[in-house]
């Protein structure tokens, strides 16, 4: 990288010169880009405070103005790839856009903004992406400006087999239309079929950039933000075809939990995965379930449907084109109406949301068929059901070991009910493919899960069950590198005996000093149970000791675990820190903001 040093005209002394050198080597991408964000905040801000001259505020004012801001805050990358797409047509319209990540967006801009598109998911239980936390936190605040000179739309991607569907995305819909600001057309809300709601709202993001920025000014000094954007060939429209080189079992028979090793050959895609990125596998339907479907309907499997401008046959709609193992809200609304049963219409009521999210975590859609009878034809079924998503597994290998394979760590899915064996499409389609077979599959990055940079810098990796997945990547990685930072893995699951993932090489790698600490959580083998966070909070020193050294920390894994691990690090920072509740959540997300807290959850 360039020094400041070595580049000439610098308008700034040559101390301070000196000090942006000590401040950016080694920093990743990601945290230089936040930093220019920053610093063109810190200008604009400076340029409009009262003893800016009016020439210098009316010139950055109007260079703001004559731009579409588009913010996004993307935990998977769908988010991300929707607000891409948006800034290529606007910027192909010939309209300036700037396209913003949240956790890089220059807060302080946020009152001189004149246009801004905010696309954003909900995780968790209704929870923001961890890339836009302090944004939606902030927006929420008291903190928050008045927006009366802002126009705005917001786009909300989410799981209607969620309770808490866009829930984030409304809430700031909602609060930028109360801090004054204008909703230029209604709040959008795509479920995982995204295109169908996202196109029509990008064509009208479009209309309307075109129609405000027609008159304004040229755009001009504009925050120069504007995160690497790829071309993928690969895609959930068109995956690779991977051939399974082995599926492993590597938890022991006898355990509650059939968790698979899966060597998948990527020889010929291209990707060029890094640890941390996750590869999205694109499932088919057990057949026993598609026939249990057809049969419980009374349908024909090869009657033909046409739906949304595709022909098939019943059979291959159920097959791979349609959730059948998953439900959503849709699907529970259209099976009351056509049962006309009031326990289901009782449940899709405003506050009834327990026993909906009940529905929708415990029970798939051959049960609700076989529970309450209706008469279905094909086409009304195919309609109420939404498309098959792919799943994303977190990839546990690095390519510096192991070339062009990709290793995933998958949790079969499987569970008896009264009414017969239940499965998971995807862990089921992947854990019943042995090598030879082929699976489709496409690269989904994350750029937000990365090792640093800087190799010396030491991490702290919490990754219970299969959330060890990228850290075996990780390790790896780090390894093949030779990076002198410390590597500290927090790892847990129910036995020692029998799912202690990865066991023996993380007792080789503890051996030939590429692991350097281990701390374990095996939560049934004592009468009390023992999690990662009980170990977190444990080892808070050390934990503490190694954040104020610089470490990097990940967390991996589910999503209700996730968040007892960071109530576990607030706790080890009010008590190591001897910080107040206030200043520990101030000092994670300043570990956040700085990329130095990290999390994959699911
Ligand atoms: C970024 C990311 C990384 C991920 N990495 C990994 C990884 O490394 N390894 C991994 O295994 N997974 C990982 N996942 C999760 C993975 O994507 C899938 O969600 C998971 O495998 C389940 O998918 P499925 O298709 O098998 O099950 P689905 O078909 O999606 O779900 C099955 C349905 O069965 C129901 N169900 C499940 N269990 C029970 C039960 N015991 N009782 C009653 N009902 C039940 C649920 O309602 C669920 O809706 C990751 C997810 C994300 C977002
Ligand atoms: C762990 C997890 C939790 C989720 N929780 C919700 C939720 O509460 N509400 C919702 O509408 N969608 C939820 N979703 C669905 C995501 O919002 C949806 O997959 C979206 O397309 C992701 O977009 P992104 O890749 O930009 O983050 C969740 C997804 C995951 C993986």
């Amino acid at each position: 990288m360039p020094l400041a040093a070595a580049l000439p005209r610098s308008p700034l002394p040559r101390d301070r010169v000196q000090h942006l050198d000590l401040l950016i080597q080694g920093l990743d991408t990601a945290s230089l880009w936040w930093l220019s964000g920053y610093t063109a905040g810190l200008a604009a801000w400076a340029d409009s405070a009262s003893n800016a001259s009016p020439d210098a505020r009316a010139a950055t004012e109007s260079a703001i103005g004559a731009r579409v801001t588009i913010v996004y805050g993307s935990q998977t990358g769908n988010s991300k790839r929707v607000a891409e797409q948006l800034q290529r047509q606007t910027e192909g319209a010939g309209l300036a856009a700037r396209l913003v990540r949240a956790d890089a967006y220059p807060i302080r801009e946020l009152a001189q903004e004149r246009l801004l598109y905010v696309v954003i998911s909900t995780q968790g239980d209704g929870d923001p992406p961890d890339d836009a936390r302090s944004f939606v936190e902030f927006l929420a605040s008291r903190r928050a400006p008045k927006l009366e000179a802002l126009s705005f739309a917001v786009l909300g991607l989410g799981d209607s087999g969620y309770p808490q569907f866009c829930a984030i995305g409304r809430k700031l819909d909602a609060r930028l239309a109360e801090l004054g600001a204008t909703r230029l057309f209604d709040f959008g809300e795509a479920d995982l079929d995204i295109d169908t709601v996202a196109e029509p709202w990008t064509q009208n993001a479009l209309t309307h950039a075109r129609d405000a920025l027609k008159t304004a000014a040229p755009a001009t000094n504009v925050t120069p933000l504007r995160p690497h954007i790829e071309a993928t060939t690969w895609s959930a429209s068109k995956p690779f075809k991977a051939e399974v080189l082995a599926n492993q079992r590597i938890t022991a028979g006898d355990s509650h939990k059939d968790v698979r090793h899966i060597e998948i050959d990527l020889a010929g895609s291209g990707f060029d995965y890094e640890p941390g990125d996750a590869l999205a596998v694109v499932p088919r339907n057990p057949e026993s379930l598609v026939e249990m479907v057809l049969e419980a309907l009374q349908l024909d499997g090869d009657a033909a449907i046409t739906h949304a401008g595709a022909t098939h046959a019943l059979r291959a709609w159920l097959a791979s084109k349609r959730e059948l193992t998953r439900i959503s809200r849709p699907f529970v609304a259209a099976l009351a109406e056509r049962s006309g049963d009031a326990e289901l219409q009782l449940m899709l009521q405003p506050g009834r949301v327990e026993a909906l999210r009940a529905v929708l975590a415990d029970r798939q859609p051959i049960d609700l068929l076989q529970n309450h009878p209706a008469k279905w034809s094909g086409d009304a079924l195919v309609a109420a059901l939404r498309p098959l998503a792919p799943r994303l597994y977190s990839i546990a290998s690095s390519r510096a070991v192991v070339d062009d394979e990709a290793h995933l760590t998958v949790a079969h899915v499987a569970y008896e009910t009264d009414a017969g064996n239940r499965w998971g499409a995807a862990s089921h389609w992947l854990a019943t493919r042995s090598g030879g077979a082929t699976v489709e599959v496409y690269l989904e990055r994350n750029a937000r899960f990365r090792l640093p940079a800087d190799p010396d810098r030491d991490i702290i990796m919490i990754g219970p069950g299969t959330g060890v997945a990228p850290f075996r990547a990780f390790v790896q990685q780090r390894a093949a590198a030779g990076a002198r930072g410390r590597n500290w893995l927090l790892f847990g699951n129910p036995h020692f005996r029998s799912d202690f993932l990865y066991q023996t090489e993380w007792q080789a790698a503890l051996k030939q000093g590429t692991l350097h600490r281990m701390d374990l959580a095996f939560s049934r083998d004592q009468p009390e149970k023992i999690y990662v966070q009980h170990r977190l909070r444990e080892c808070g020193r050390d934990v503490f000791d190694w954040l104020e050294r610089g470490a990097y920390l990940y967390v991996c894994g589910a999503t209700s675990m996730a968040r007892d691990v960071e109530e576990a690090l607030r706790h080890v920072v009010v008590q190591q820190g001897a910080r107040d509740a206030d200043a520990a959540d101030e000092y994670i997300a300043t570990l956040r903001d700085a990329h130095r807290y990290a999390r994959d959850i699911y």
